[in-house]
């Protein structure tokens, strides 16, 4: 039998409860950054009845345009979604739809939830005034990189509107514990001739890891070099500060990051 009554399992177990309790909290903050269950829901019917005819079950027969897997011709944000819906497109091949405010917010979340009713439908504000804050308020530009400006102390995020989901990118900024990637975990080393170098991953292999240190030089190291190899599994930033809208904008503009084209 275990003793569950040492002082030390004690102390484990209270950390353990505060815990789980921010992670509640945090669970709670994510419900206004996106669209409930219910509204895609009933999006999803909306759609059969308005939609479906032309852009078929799956969002895929008009040409040039996925609804499901959000490709659109000129459409970026929840907005532009709610202007070509109420307005139409095309010169009236897609007529204007005179839709109740919950249905309008209902097709669009299920359309953002790629037609799963069981689906994340992350919001998506406007790219232009995710730029702003990205580059000010936000602050994010103090430590990503894109498209070769800012520094190397952080993943270059040039690219990452191809390499991850909405639902992803929301993650990293308002949960970056939960969303930290393996190779994105700060790294501190200690070398044979006693030098600290603590910084980020870049690439790591059986006898060398490659490493962007703190003064954003990049440094190859061989492991018979270290004596000391701690690889954290915290974060090396905090949950953004930014309100719902505003998360909603820079997603928007993290979106339309896809490589210099
Ligand atoms: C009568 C046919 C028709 C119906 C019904 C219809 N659409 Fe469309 N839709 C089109 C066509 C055609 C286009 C392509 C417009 C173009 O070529 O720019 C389009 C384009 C779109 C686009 C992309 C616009 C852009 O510029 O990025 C979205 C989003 C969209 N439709 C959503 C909907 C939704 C949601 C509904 C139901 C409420 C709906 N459509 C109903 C025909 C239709
Ligand atoms: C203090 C520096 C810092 C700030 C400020 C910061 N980040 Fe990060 N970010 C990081 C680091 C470091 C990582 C790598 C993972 C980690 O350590 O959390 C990261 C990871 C990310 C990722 C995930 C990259 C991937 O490969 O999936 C995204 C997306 C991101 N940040 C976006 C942002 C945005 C948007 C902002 C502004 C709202 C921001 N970051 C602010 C340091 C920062």
């Amino acid at each position: 039998m275990t003793n569950y009554d040492t002082p030390d399992t004690k102390i484990r177990w209270i950390c353990f409860v505060a815990v789980c309790f921010t992670h509640t909290l945090m669970a709670q903050d994510t419900s206004d950054h996106q669209y409930t269950s219910e509204a895609i829901a009933a999006g999803g019917r909306v759609y059969v009845q308005q939609c479906a005819l032309c852009h078929g079950p799956q969002g895929d027969t008009v040409d040039g345009i996925n609804l499901r897997r959000g490709v659109f011709r000129t459409a970026t944000s929840d907005d532009d979604l709610r202007q070509i819906i109420s307005s139409g497109a095309a010169g009236g091949r897609m007529p204007a739809f005179d839709l109740r405010e919950e249905e309008l917010n209902g097709v669009i979340a299920y359309i953002r939830a790629g037609f799963d009713p069981s689906g994340v439908a992350v919001k998506i504000g406007d790219p232009a005034r995710g730029k702003a804050l990205f580059e000010g308020k936000g602050e994010c530009a103090n430590c990503h990189r894109v498209n070769g400006i800012g520094p190397r102390t952080a993943p270059d995020l040039s690219e990452i509107g191809l390499l991850r989901t909405p639902a992803s990118l929301q993650m990293n900024l308002l949960d970056p514990a939960s969303a930290l990637l393996p190779i994105n975990r700060p790294v501190r080393i200690v070398t044979r001739n006693e030098e600290t170098i603590v910084g980020r991953r870049l690439n790591e292999d059986t006898y060398t890891v490659q490493v962007i240190d703190s003064r954003e030089r990049l440094r190859s190291l061989l492991k018979t070099d270290i004596v000391t190899y701690e690889i954290s599994e915290s974060p090396s930033k905090q949950p953004t500060t930014l309100n719902s809208d505003e998360v909603a904008d820079v997603i928007g503009y993290l979106l339309t990051l896809r490589g210099l084209q």
